[in-house]
């Protein structure tokens, strides 16, 4: 797939952050939308605002993804509005920050679910559709988290860690079918990313979503397998986890981590442990 015009893509997570930036840039490239998160209103405030000033149909559908039923209940209303998704975008996504003892364990596992689950469930069945028309792409958001060990952002690196290797082999399992699947990795990027949690992150080192957005459809219509969405140095940081040990890797990301404060961050919304 490398043209979005006329296509319809699923976005999850697009009430807010990146995946509104997808959502906008899609339907600036033509794209129909589905578009999903948890939050019906900001989600079809943002459907009304990209019908405004796009010439694309955009359904909102409301879901929990990181609830056992977040992935049938979609598939149901896709297959009830009789939708057929050409591209996926996976892009809702989590994590807990803060020493792991300490963070909330729901945060975690929600995480996990949502970051893991979820995204692997909607690969599997919509995927599986994609191969059978021969057609279809698959783009999941990862992160420059997915290359090291992150102390402070554990649990939330290792899920990332899981999406760069399983878009990595299964964009090598679905070569030649018709099928393309990419892995995004962002940098630090300008979302409510930390919101419900006392991290913040520093504006000059971070990019804006609709940068990230747009990069990332370039990438995919280019056949990239993994694509760097950020600026130049957050692709370089990719590098030196490759090039050095991984004990001094964890090493170097826990004392960077460390002098952002994120040893001291906590959830301030969440049910505690
Ligand atoms: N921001 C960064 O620095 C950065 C860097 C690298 C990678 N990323 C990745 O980029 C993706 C987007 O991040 P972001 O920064 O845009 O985050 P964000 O601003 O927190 O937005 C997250 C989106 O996911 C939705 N979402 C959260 N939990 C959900 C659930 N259980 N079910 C369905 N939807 C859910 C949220 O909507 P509701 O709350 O309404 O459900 C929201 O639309 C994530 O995969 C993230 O890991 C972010």
């Amino acid at each position: 797939m490398s043209r979005y015009r006329g296509i319809t893509a699923l976005v999850t997570g697009a009430s807010r952050g990146i995946g509104t930036a997808y959502a906008h840039e899609l339907a600036q490239r033509g794209a129909n939308l589905v578009l999903l998160a948890r939050s019906g209103e900001a989600l079809r405030r943002v459907a009304d605002e990209i019908r405004q000033a796009h010439q694309v149909d955009v359904i909102p559908v409301t879901a929990d993804l990181a609830a056992p039923s977040g992935v049938t209940g979609l598939i149901a209303e896709l297959d009830g509005q009789d939708l057929t998704v050409d591209l996926l975008v996976n892009n809702a996504g989590a994590g807990a920050v803060g020493p792991f003892l300490n963070s909330s364990l729901q945060r975690n596992v929600s995480s996990v679910e949502l970051n893991i689950t979820a995204l692997m469930r909607l690969s599997h069945v919509l995927g599986g559709r994609m191969v059978a028309r021969a057609h279809g792409g698959i783009i999941n958001v990862a992160s420059t988290a997915a290359f090291q060990s992150m102390p402070y952002q554990a649990s939330y690196a290792a899920t990332k860690a899981f999406v760069l290797s399983f878009t990595e082999a299964l964009a090598e399992e679905l070569r030649d079918t018709g099928v393309r699947v990419m892995a995004a990795h962002p940098g630090a990027t300008d979302t409510g990313f930390f919101d419900g949690t006392s991290a913040t992150m520093n504006p000059a080192f971070t990019d804006a979503p609709e940068g990230v957005a747009a990069k990332t459809l370039d990438a995919f219509a280019k056949g990239a397998v993994n694509a760097y969405p950020g600026r130049t140095i957050t692709r370089a940081m990719t590098w030196a986890p490759r090039l050095l040990p991984r004990a001094t890797v964890t090493r170097l990301t826990g004392r960077l981590n460390r002098s952002l404060g994120l040893h001291h961050a906590q959830d301030i919304d969440h049910p505690s442990r």
